[in-house]
Parts: structure tokens; C-alpha cells; sequence
């Protein structure tokens, strides 16, 4: 833990506990011992599960998480559902709740809806008191922070009473973590985008930054810039996955192989290295939909050739998943009614329990589509979630096994937590999230319990070729070709 001296602000308050107001607090807490956290969030679900004391029971899961909850809860941070007093009380105030794509009216489909980010502006408006820095850490379109601007704005400029007008300062402050590594990317950030126009509150911001991240790398700028740069950021990642993805498909056509592709094209200092690895497509909350709103606000400023280019991105996510689930499907003599296949994997990446846009949910739900009967195991994600994903419902049948169904699908589903059990009669085993756990199968012993010939399809290039082969199963990994 740092010390720091920031005078100005005591007081921070988070809205929004989620994925990103969470950690990113908890880790602001660990490095601001001086200033006092409050996270609150309309879930009292969410913030009970933060204040459980059973560290593995928190609601987001990072690697490291649970420690800097245990050293910092109740000292200089602390979960409240009192949103009002919190933010009557706070110095400055970030907002980081939710932005999903809206799913009706213009733009549904692509524009984000602000109705969260606006009803927090005038929750801010009307409890807060003297002059309070409002920042802007859910990613959304350009611009947005007008809208946040001329609501507090409104409040400002108001005839109050007791003349007590608050004042405001608002700020464009992405966060730019990566689930899975939060509490690192959190700690030793690339950069520290901060957008605004009042130098003063940029500078406060940035103090407290300083407490742990060197300075070079606080980058100012101004506040539209701030905004699209982190659309940018996603888009121009998201772009990457797909450009990999697309040659994979074209390296199992031809006979090259991915993982020296991009070995090959990584060592050019101008691609680099990062960021090149084939798998099931991208998932998580921020890809898809910061591209789709950049496709948005380019149809809006009159730019459809712009807005077609970063549309194909989403379109060659969406075509890659279905081609990996069409490829089973061809595998398997073409038919995958009432087979059992074993999915390994639900979470969108490793090490995080979030399943938002996880390409295991639109390749379960064409495998159900197909009547295939899946066994799906994560070491993270629960059964609950996975059935909300996949939109259907428990039924508990004759052997007292649970088994979910959808009204939607032909086939089934039925959730593990041991997948050493369920290798027997298993037709196929689908890894789609790369878990270290699925790194250490025994192939041979997998081998003599699987309905022969089986397929084991590895989305993710993490099991050795070899391995596989020398145990008598058919092996298929992404952009692989033979
Ligand atoms: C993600 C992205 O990371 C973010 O950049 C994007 O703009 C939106 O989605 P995330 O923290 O992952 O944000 O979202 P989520 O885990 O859903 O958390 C948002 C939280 O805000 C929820 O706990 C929700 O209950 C809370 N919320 C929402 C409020 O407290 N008040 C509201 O008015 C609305
Ligand atoms: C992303 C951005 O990286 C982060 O900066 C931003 O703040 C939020 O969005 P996140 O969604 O948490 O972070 O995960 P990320 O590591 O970027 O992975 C996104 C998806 O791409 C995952 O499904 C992942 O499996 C996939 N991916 C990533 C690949 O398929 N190959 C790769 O080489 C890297």
C-alpha cells in the first residue's frame, strides 16, 4: 500500500459495483489509504455479496481480488446501498454502471442506452452538495458527457432555496482494464486517459493517479477525445481478434497453421505480438458493443462506409462461432441429435466468471439447436448463470438429474463440476474457454471411456497435438489445417 497526500479530496464515491466499479475501487482504496471509498449500486444483492464475509462468495471474480477486499473493507472502503447519502457527502464521484445496447427504438440494436448514466446524473443533480467532480468511467459514446454536463448543468444554473448550489466539474476517465487481469492492468496501467476541460479538476484527478502510477503516463486530453479513444481501443482490439480469426479459417483450408502465422507476423515490431491468438471469437461486455456504437455514431455523422467497415468486425465474430459449431456438427456424421458432448469452458476468457457475449453461449445454443444433449463445465461460472444465458429451465428427471431445457431448442443441457465422471459415451469434448485445468487432461484415460470415434475440438490451441493422438481420438484445433 502507497501514502499520497491529496488534500483536496477525502471522499469518493463509486455508482456502480459491477465488473469495473468494483475492482477498480478496490483498487484505488489499496492506494489511497487517505481517501475514504464508498461503492454503492441499486443492487442490495451486489452489495451484500461484496460485504459477505466469505471472501469466495464476492460477486466478480479476479485473481488477487480477495486479498485487497480483506485488507481495505471497513478501513478506507467500504459497499453501501445508501446512494443518496453517499453522494451528498462525496468530494468527487465516479460513474460506472451499466451501458447496454438499447433494444428498441433508433438505434436498437447498436446505440447504447443511457438511460442508467442519465438517471445517475440526476440522482447526482439533485443529492449532491458543494462542488463535486463527476467522472465518467462506463465506456460510452462520444459525447455523452454533454448530456451529463447539461443535466448537472440545469442544476447549477437553478434558483435554489437556501443558495446552497452545488457546482460541478465533469471528467472523461475510461477504464481500460482486462477482466481476468484487473487488479494488474489496474495497478500498472499503459496509461491513465483523463478528458475534460477544467485543468484544475483534471489536475486533482491526476493526483490522485500519482499515488501509484508514474506520471509520463497520465495522458490529458480533451474530454471528446478521451471518449472515442476508448471505443477506438476496443474496436481496434476486437479488429485483431477477427483478422486472426478470419486466416485461421483460411490456414484449415490451405494446410498453414495459425499459431506460426501469427508467431510470424508477431515479430514485426509494427503488429507486435499481442493480441494474436485464434479462439471461439471474442466475447465480453465492452467488444460488440463499443463497435456497435462506433457503427452508430458513423451512420449518424453521414459515414456509412466508415460505419460498414467496423460493422464486418462483429459480422466475422458472428460467422466464426457458427462456422466452429458447424464444423462439429459435419464431424460427427453430420447429425448431433441426442449425442452427448462435453463443453469445457463457459466463462468468455479465463479467470473471470463472466459469461457476457461468451462465445460458448451462441456455440451451445446451435449445438442445442441441433439436438445435441451438452455437458457443460466451468470451474467458475455456475449453473444459474448458464441457464440464464441459454434461456431455459430446470427440470429434474427420473434419475434425479438436473437437466435444463428451452422451449427454443431440440436438445438439453445438464451442468458438472467434475468432468472426470463425464467422459463415458461422450461423442465429442469442445474447449472453449482456455482454463489451466483443461491443459492437464488425461487423454488416454478420457480415451477408453468416450464413444468411439471421438472428436476433441480445442478452440483455444491449448492442448498438445501429440497427447491426443497417441490416445486414439480424432483432434481438431483452430486453424490447424492438415
Ligand atoms: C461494463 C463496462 O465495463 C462499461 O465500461 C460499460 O460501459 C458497461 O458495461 P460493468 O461494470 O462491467 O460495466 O457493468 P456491470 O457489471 O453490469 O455493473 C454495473 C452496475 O451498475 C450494476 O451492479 C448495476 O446494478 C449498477 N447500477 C446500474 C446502478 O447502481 N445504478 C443504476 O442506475 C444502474
Ligand atoms: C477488453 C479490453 O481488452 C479492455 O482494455 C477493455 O477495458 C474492456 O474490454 P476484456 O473484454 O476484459 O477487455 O478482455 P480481453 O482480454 O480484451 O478479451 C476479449 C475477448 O477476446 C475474449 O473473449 C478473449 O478470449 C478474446 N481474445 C483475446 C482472443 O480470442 N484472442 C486474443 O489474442 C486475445
Amino acid at each position: 500500500m502507497k501514502t499520497g497526500n491529496n488534500n483536496e479530496i477525502r471522499r469518493i464515491c463509486c455508482i456502480g459495483a459491477g465488473y469495473v466499479g468494483g475492482p477498480t475501487m478496490i483498487v484505488f482504496a489499496d492506494n489511497c489509504p487517505h481517501i475514504n471509498f464508498y461503492v454503492v449500486d441499486i443492487s442490495k444483492e451486489k452489495i451484500d455479496a461484496w460485504n459477505n464475509e466469505d471472501l469466495s462468495k464476492l460477486p466478480v471474480y479476479e485473481p488477487g481480488l480477495d486479498k485487497l477486499v480483506r485488507e481495505c473493507r471497513g478501513k478506507n472502503l467500504f459497499f453501501s446501498s445508501e446512494i443518496e447519502k453517499n453522494i451528498a457527502k462525496a468530494d468527487m464521484i465516479f460513474i460506472s454502471v451499466n451501458t447496454p445496447t438499447k433494444k428498441k427504438g433508433i438505434g436498437a440494436g447498436k446505440a447504447s442506452n443511457l438511460i442508467y448514466v442519465e438517471a445517475c446524473a440526476r440522482q447526482v443533480a439533485k443529492h449532491a452538495k458543494n462542488h463535486t467532480i463527476v467522472v465518467e468511467k462506463s465506456t460510452l459514446p462520444v459525447r455523452t458527457a454533454e448530456v451529463i454536463k447539461k443535466i448537472l448543468g440545469e442544476t447549477q444554473n437553478s434558483v435554489t432555496i437556501n443558495s446552497c448550489k452545488p457546482t460541478f466539474d465533469v471528467l472523461s476517465n475510461p477504464e481500460f482494464l482486462s477482466e481476468g487481469s484487473a487488479v494488474k492492468d489496474l495497478n500498472e496501467p499503459d496509461r491513465v486517459l483523463i478528458g475534460g476541460e477544467s485543468k484544475e479538476a483534471i489536475d486533482i484527478l491526476s493526483e490522485i493517479y500519482k499515488n501509484w502510477v508514474p506520471e509520463y503516463k497520465i495522458l490529458h486530453t480533451n474530454i471528446w477525445s478521451s471518449e472515442l479513444a476508448k471505443l477506438t481501443a476496443n474496436a481496434f482490439l476486437a479488429q485483431r481478434i477477427s483478422s486472426i480469426n478470419s486466416i485461421s479459417a483460411l490456414c484449415e483450408a490451405t494446410g498453414a497453421n495459425i499459431a506460426e502465422v501469427s508467431r510470424a507476423i508477431g515479430t514485426d515490431n509494427r503488429i507486435g505480438s499481442k493480441f494474436l491468438d485464434s479462439g471461439p471469437g471474442f466475447g465480453g461486455s465492452c467488444f460488440k458493443k463499443d463497435i456497435l456504437n462506433l457503427v452508430y455514431l458513423s451512420k449518424h455523422f453521414g459515414l456509412p462506409e466508415v460505419a460498414n467497415f467496423w460493422e464486418s468486425v462483429v459480422e466475422m465474430n458472428n460467422w466464426h462461432q457458427h462456422r466452429i459449431s458447424r464444423l462439429i456438427v459435419q464431424k460427427l456424421f453430420g447429425t448431433i441429435s441426442g449425442k452427448k458432448i462435453l463443453i469445457l469452458g463457459f466463462a468468455f476468457k479465463a479467470n473471470t466468471n463472466d459469461t457476457r457475449e461468451s462465445a460458448a453461449i451462441q456455440i451451445c445454443k446451435d449445438l442445442l439447436e441441433e439436438g445435441a444433449h451438452l455437458v457443460i463445465h466451468d470451474p467458475i461460472v455456475n449453473s444459474n448463470q448458464i441457464a440464464i444465458d441459454l434461456e431455459s429451465n430446470s427440470i429434474v428427471n427420473k434419475n434425479k438429474k438436473v437437466i435444463y431445457k428451452s422451449d427454443n431448442y431440440e436438445g438439453n443441457w445438464s451442468y458438472t463440476d467434475d468432468i472426470n465422471s463425464e467422459f463415458v459415451n461422450t461423442h465429442a469434448i469442445v474447449i472453449l474457454t482456455e482454463w489451466e485445468d483443461y491443459k492437464k487432461i488425461e487423454w488416454s484415460n478420457c480415451s477408453k471411456l468416450m464413444k468411439k470415434p471421438a472428436w476433441i475440438f480445442d478452440s483455444r490451441l491449448i492442448i498438445k497435438p501429440s497427447e491426443v493422438l497417441a490416445a486414439d481420438l480424432n483432434l481438431w484445433q483452430i486453424g490447424y489445417g492438415t
